[in-house]
């Protein structure tokens, strides 16, 4: 394991996020003491469900306000119809902003319409650095070592551009999408570079499933064939794993 990016196992996912979740309150609330909006880079997917369940506890509880907050998503689906059950703006109003209190004007997901994409990439690299860059990015990992859907052969320096998904990835979106021949070519993402600038990074990852590319991307050599890699290089990554993905370590 590298110094650089280091692993905290925690013996399941719910601990772990429970940990993450009152760290990153804890951010927003200096930064906003400090008086300034706190930036967060937040992701979809299965793992960062029971992260966003703990963001909703504490905002319920009273202890996170999310108005002086500004998001960017990592990445969206190309081509799916507004309100598509399977867009990662529709899976974000579910999971998180319809219970806190995000003013809507600040948040902002890559927008999966396929017209105009390299201007609007530009601009949503333009809103990032027009905010401040990014405080704190949560990121999840795929199969195949990706983060964002920075897929294998993605330079260290790409920025927010159309890609086209792995294979692999296709096939792990088919269920919810209720088969392969639903589930888009391609995407939207940040890039690499894109992710590496944030200067907070927690990457999550449960479950025995994800162990050997958890393994890969914390140990292995630094390539664009795991992005995740990269992470190794960053001066403040942390990986956050339950004990199963943690288990090859
Ligand atoms: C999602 C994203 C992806 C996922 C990854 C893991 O916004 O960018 O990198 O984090 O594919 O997906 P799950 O969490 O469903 O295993």
């Amino acid at each position: 394991m590298t110094e650089s990016a280091p692993a905290r196992i925690f013996p399941d996912r719910t601990e772990a996020c429970r940990i993450l979740a009152a760290e990153v309150a804890e951010l927003v609330r200096s930064i906003n003491n400090a008086g300034r909006p706190a930036v967060l880079g937040l992701a979809t997917g299965r793992t960062p469900l029971p992260f966003y369940a703990e963001l909703i506890r504490l905002h319920q509880a009273g202890e996170l306000s999310f108005a002086n907050v500004i998001s960017f998503n990592l990445d969206e689906y190309l081509g799916l119809s507004h309100g598509h059950p399977e867009s990662y703006r529709t899976f974000m109003e579910r999971e998180l902003f319809s219970h806190v209190d995000m003013r809507p004007e600040n948040i902002n997901i890559p927008n999966g319409n396929p017209d105009d994409i390299s201007a609007r990439c530009a601009a949503y690299e333009k809103a990032i650095r027009d905010a401040g860059g990014i405080d704190f990015q949560l990121l999840g990992i795929g199969r195949t070592g990706h983060i964002g859907f920075n897929e294998p052969g993605s330079p260290r320096d790409s920025r927010t551009r159309q890609v086209e998904l792995d294979p692999i990835t296709r096939e792990d979106a088919a269920p919810s999408f209720g088969g392969l021949e639903h589930v888009p070519t391609h995407a939207i993402s940040m890039g690499c570079g894109t992710i590496l600038e944030a200067r907070k990074i927690a990457l999550l990852a449960w479950g025995d499933g994800k162990a050997s590319i958890v393994k890969e991307a914390l140990t292995g050599p630094i390539t664009d064939q795991v992005s995740a890699s990269f992470l190794q290089e960053h001066p403040d990554a942390t990986f956050y794993l339950d004990a199963e993905a943690g288990s090859e370590l």
